[in-house]
């Protein structure tokens, strides 16, 4: 079933409030903005649902239809690789490379052919593939055996050959990693491990995207229009982009933060049991595929002081919101929504829903005069399964 603890590490100002990092940097939302295809993704409200649930509004931003991909990892992806070729071509020759030199066919044949490489549950791999495919480059993606077709083929129509590998997604970003040394392949990861902690700061930086684009509508100036944030967490980059965004924003009156994972594959949850980066003892089996994934080293310093409650979900609760999403409430508007993009859902439902989560209710302030953002990070990109689950 599902668990709820309250952060013993959260600080209202945490110490890397005041750091410098990668999310300051000023060209995120410009090279987005560049690419073809950009455009800023929704927010629904859903109001019938708030009122069945107690809540005074329910506001959801929608990732399914960013750049065609069905997810928000583009955003990671394509921002990670341009500032892995701006930093090549700046070293090489000492000229700036801007946002809107990415792309360009004369500069890319100057720089040379590259392979990217990443580890993947299905949406990373697919967006690093849909990156290279772009720029006429190379992908090598890594999967676990077990993931359905579906998420394979979406990586192979992108153009990229697919590894499967007999094992979990931290197996494969071992197996990427060696092979990566082995054949002089560039390794664009999202998680951050011993030895590899520097690309991942770009693709959590690139996330920090799906926050700006709301800064005038729910994310206005002195006030966030949410009280509560629900995260989900595979490695927790997204979910570490959050922290950032709202803590460097608003501060210690920033909304309420919910880290998010499956009962499956809780590797935060035992983490901040533990006082630091800790393995799940799950199967990493949840159908919230993009979600079974152990922590990522930089993902963990800003969820670990910044977050203010972990909790877990069971996957009949991720079906169920896939669901509830699908058929709408009055005039709430429908939405396509994937195993892992309908998890924040999933959990407001086990928090609004259940009587044994009464107490969490009450500890976040969840009533009729809140207001929850959700983030739908991927639509039905698993269309076989998804079909199955909302018929
Ligand atoms: C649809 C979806 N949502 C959420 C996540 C979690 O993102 P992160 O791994 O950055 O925590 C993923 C990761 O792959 C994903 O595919």
């Amino acid at each position: 079933m599902c668990e709820f603890i309250v952060n013993p590490y959260y600080k209202a100002l945490p110490d890397w409030m005041n750091q410098g990092n990668a999310f300051q940097n000023d060209d995120i939302l410009k090279f987005h903005r560049s690419l073809d295809g950009y455009e800023a993704t929704k927010v629904h409200t859903l109001d019938g649902l708030a009122k069945k649930l107690g809540l005074k509004s329910i506001y959801v931003k929608d990732e399914s239809t960013r750049f065609g991909v069905k997810s928000f990892k583009p955003l990671g992806a394509s921002y990670t690789i341009y500032r892995f070729l701006k930093e090549r071509w700046e070293k090489e020759f000492k000229t700036e490379f801007s946002v809107f030199d990415f792309k360009k066919p004369l500069k890319m044949s100057e720089l040379g052919m590259f392979t990217f490489c990443a580890a993947t549950d299905g949406n990373h791999g697919r967006a690093v593939a849909w990156t290279a495919r772009m720029l006429n480059q190379k992908a090598v993606i890594y999967m676990p055996k077990a993931t359905v077709k579906s998420r394979i083929n979406n990586i192979k129509n992108e153009g990229a050959e697919v590894v499967l590998i007999d094992g979990t997604f931290d197996d494969c970003v071992k197996r990427v990693d060696a092979d990566a040394r082995a054949n002089g392949w560039i390794v664009i990861s999202d998680t951050a491990y011993r030895g590899y902690m520097y690309y991942p700061q770009y693709i959590m930086a690139g996330y920090s995207t799906i926050f700006r684009e709301m800064d005038n509508s729910i994310n206005n100036q002195f006030h966030c229009k949410a009280d509560v944030v629900i995260l989900q967490a595979g490695v927790g980059g997204l979910a570490a982009a959050a922290t950032w965004y709202y803590t460097k924003k608003y501060g210690k009156n920033r909304p309420k933060l919910i880290c998010l994972e499956p009962v499956k594959a809780d590797a935060f949850m035992e983490s901040v049991k533990n006082g630091k980066p800790t393995e799940s003892k799950q199967n990493f089996d949840s159908i919230m595929a993009g979600l079974n994934c152990g922590v990522s080293l930089l993902a963990w310093d800003y969820i670990c002081e910044g977050v203010n409650y972990m909790m877990t979900v069971s996957d009949d609760y991720a079906e169920k919101a896939m669901r509830q999403y699908y058929h709408p409430i009055g005039n709430d508007p429908q939405i396509i929504s994937g195993e892992s993009g309908a998890s924040g859902l999933a959990g407001l439902l086990a928090l609004m829903e259940n009587n044994d989560m009464a107490k969490y209710r009450e500890e976040i302030g969840l009533n009729s005069k809140s207001s929850v953002l959700l983030i739908n990070s991927e639509g039905d990109t698993d269309p076989d399964n998804f079909k199955k689950v909302v018929k």
